[in-house]
């Protein structure tokens, strides 16, 4: 993974001590592995909600022996005031990404999205104030802008909200403001914009759009598009997000008590990413044949989003790396990765053909403990040492 510049010279030039909440989840444990290759000390707080051990797992396997001993790990609950306490102990930067994300998950169970992104949220506040932080860097969320119409969206004009995860990610806001003029203490909001990548998780019924449909079709599973696909976004890759972040973590006073959009500024319709996702896979040596399945509209859905990422590019130095094509190039593989050992694991275990066996042979080699874990309990990797001559790196030799 190439590492993010902008924002990292300073950062890299002494230790500091971060807290990142949701560090087991997507975005979290990108942040983590990125943070620990610059050598500073990190606590990292999470329940599991929806984040995973084995993410954690693989950022071990990433960095070196004295990097993962700079990282702390508290598993505690932002609704718990005596976790958040205890979490920002020594802390210079607070990024607070724990929450429940997606708009299905928060109208079919409102009342726990509210507690963890509106409770947690205060919690993680008040915890972050009493402690003295130098910063506190809080996700936001493009579903803020709500029912507003108009595009690109800048920060300044949002709708009404069209679901309970869009009042929680607002009323983040408004704390956030009120913190600032009441005790003085001044955060920024980052408004993400669906940002995809390695470690998120194509499973369950919440899952997003991106991982979700790369797992389907290397599955060779149906892809549901929700609506005629003419919906679109601003897709952002993760290592977009990672730059806003530091950048945010280590900016002037000037630049605080502000929301920033994090994007890329371009569009791309549910069609598009289809289109896109396929060839992609197909230069990975997946070809999906079956056409996509139109479905209703979701409720609570945004029809079109597209970030103005002016602000943040003028007060915070942000300058998007990626977009969406070379995101997803670089997403992929490690989604392939998975998905086509999982395949194969099945395949060892029940004696049935496994259709990706045309896969290269380099995607089935465990990368890390974690893989090579699940390959030993699974036979995987003895698969591919029998059948394609394949041998563990001695890296792995001693797990
Ligand atoms: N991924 C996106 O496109 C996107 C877009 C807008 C906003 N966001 C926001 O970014 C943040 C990170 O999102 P993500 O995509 O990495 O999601 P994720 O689900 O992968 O990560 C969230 C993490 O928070 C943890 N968590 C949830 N409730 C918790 C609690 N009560 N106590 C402690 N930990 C808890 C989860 O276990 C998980 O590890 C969230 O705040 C989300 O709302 C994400």
């Amino acid at each position: 993974m190439t590492m993010v510049k902008s924002g990292f010279d300073d950062i890299a030039g002494s230790q500091k001590r971060w807290l990142i909440t949701g560090v087991a989840g997507f975005i979290g444990s990108n942040l983590l592995e990125h943070l620990l290759k610059l050598n500073q000390k990190i606590t990292g707080l999470d329940n599991f909600a929806t984040g995973h051990q084995h993410n954690l797992y693989e950022v071990q396997s990433l960095v070196t022996r004295e990097q993962w001993a700079n990282f702390t790990f508290i598993e505690g609950d932002i609704c718990n005031p005596e976790d958040c306490a205890k979490a920002c102990e020594g802390v210079d930067y607070v990024l607070h990404q724990a929450a429940l994300g997606s708009v299905p998950r928060s109208i079919n169970d409102p009342v726990t999205t509210n507690a963890a992104n509106i409770t947690g949220f205060l919690n993680m506040l008040v915890a972050a104030r009493d402690a003295g932080v130098k910063s506190f860097t809080y996700a936001a969320s493009s579903s803020t802008y709500g029912d507003h119409p108009a595009l690109p969206k800048v920060e300044e004009n949002i709708g009404k909200p069209l679901s309970p995860y869009a009042v929680t990610k607002y009323v983040n806001e408004l704390y956030a403001d009120v913190f600032a003029r009441t005790y003085g203490f001044k955060t920024i909001g980052l408004r993400y914009f669906n940002v995809f990548g390695k470690r998120q998780d194509p499973n369950g019924a919440y899952a997003a759009v991106i991982p979700k449909w790369t797992a389907a079709m290397v599955r060779g599973e149906d892809v549901f598009i929700n609506g005629d696909g003419e919906t679109s976004r601003d897709f952002c890759f993760v290592e977009n997000a990672l730059q806003a972040n530091l950048l945010a973590a280590t900016a002037d006073d000037s630049a605080k008590n502000e929301v920033y959009n994090v994007a890329v500024g371009d569009r791309s319709t549910l069609n598009d990413l289809f289109a896109a996702l396929k060839i992609t896979l197909a230069e990975n040596g997946v070809v999906y044949e079956k056409e996509p399945v139109y479905r209703d509209f979701r409720p609570g859905d945004v029809r079109h989003s597209q970030a103005d990422i002016g602000k943040a590019a003028c007060k915070l130095g942000y300058a998007p790396e990626y977009r969406i094509g070379e995101g997803i190039a670089r997403a992929m593989l490690g989604i392939c990765r998975i998905e086509c050992k999982t395949a194969l694991i099945f395949s060892a275990l029940s004696g049935h053909s496994s259709h990706y066996a045309c896969t290269p042979l380099e995607l089935f080699k465990p990368r890390n403990n974690y893989e090579l874990e699940i390959s030993a309990r699974s036979g995987w990797s003895s698969l591919c040492c029998c059948n394609a001559g394949y041998s563990p790196s001695p890296e792995f030799a001693g797990f």
